[in-house]
């Protein structure tokens, strides 16, 4: 398969050596300095392009790509409040667009852990739920868009918090996101529920970006000839 990069930091780096090693082939590498290469051959003849790129960048790349003819699949976080606008135009226009908050088989079953585990904690009002997020020092948005996941999943089924803060939380119905930034953890994520008899704690700690290049690298292949809004749900069928 033909894979395009857009975006040559940490991620692309990575994601090229793993599609590399999955057979593929990388015909063009767009960063900061050849955004000309959006219009050239080597980009239209992609089957896919992968971008993790930055927040306020990301959505520009979407359409660029999609103007070549590009399907995308992207990895790249904190500019979901533009998600309307984008799934919008998927469905107007019919391009395609695989996005997750995080890529990561491991972040994706804590997922699911995290909402089965919200279902119950519903009904045990005596325990208050909180969160933390930890990454490394380079990472631009706070909290983690899978921060936000988490968050969101934990909003729809515990019926006594309905809007996360970043920080403390001033009141009753919110849920506080701390985020930690440290050295060159890749990404840490712990859902806590207090009360004054125990602490029950669910987390995941990533040891490497390996596992979020790998997981961008199969949804391409899961990607290609398709049409529409694609997530994680659609690739590991739980
Ligand atoms: N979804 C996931 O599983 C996952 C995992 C890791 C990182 N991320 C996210 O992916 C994004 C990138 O992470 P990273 O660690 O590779 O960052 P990075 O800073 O190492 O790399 C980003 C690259 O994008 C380039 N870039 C900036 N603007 C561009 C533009 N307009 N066009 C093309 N390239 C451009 C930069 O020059 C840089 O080389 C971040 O938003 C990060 O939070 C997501």
């Amino acid at each position: 398969m033909k894979i395009a990069l857009i975006g040559y930091g940490k991620m692309g780096r990575i994601i090229e050596r793993i599609a590399l090693e999955r057979g593929h082939e990388i015909v063009c590498r767009i960063d900061v300095d050849n955004q000309d290469d959006f219009a050239s051959e080597a980009f239209r003849s992609a089957d896919v392009a992968i971008e993790f790129t930055a927040p306020q960048v990301a959505v520009d790349n979407y359409k660029r790509a999609w103007a070549a003819g590009v399907p995308v699949v992207s990895g790249t976080t904190g500019w979901t409040e533009r998600m309307p606008e984008v799934r919008r135009e998927i469905d107007e226009k019919g391009y395609t667009l695989f996005w997750a908050s995080n890529f990561s088989l491991g972040v994706n079953i804590f997922f699911e852990l995290n909402r089965h585990l919200a279902k119950i904690m519903n009904h045990m009002t005596d325990y208050e739920v909180d969160m933390t997020e930890i990454h490394h020092v380079q990472k631009l948005d706070a909290p983690s868009g899978t921060a936000v996941t988490l968050a969101e999943d934990i909003l729809a089924n515990i019926d006594r918090k309905d809007k996360w803060v970043l920080g403390k939380a001033g009141a009753a119905n919110e849920l506080s996101i701390e985020a930690i930034r440290e050295g060159q953890v890749p990404g840490t994520h712990i859902v806590r529920y207090d009360s004054t008899v125990d602490t029950l704690t669910i987390s995941h700690e990533a040891k490497s970006r390996e596992g979020f290049a790998l997981g961008a690298v199969l949804a391409a292949e899961f990607t290609r000839g398709k049409q529409g809004f694609f997530g994680m749900k659609d690739l590991l069928k739980f």
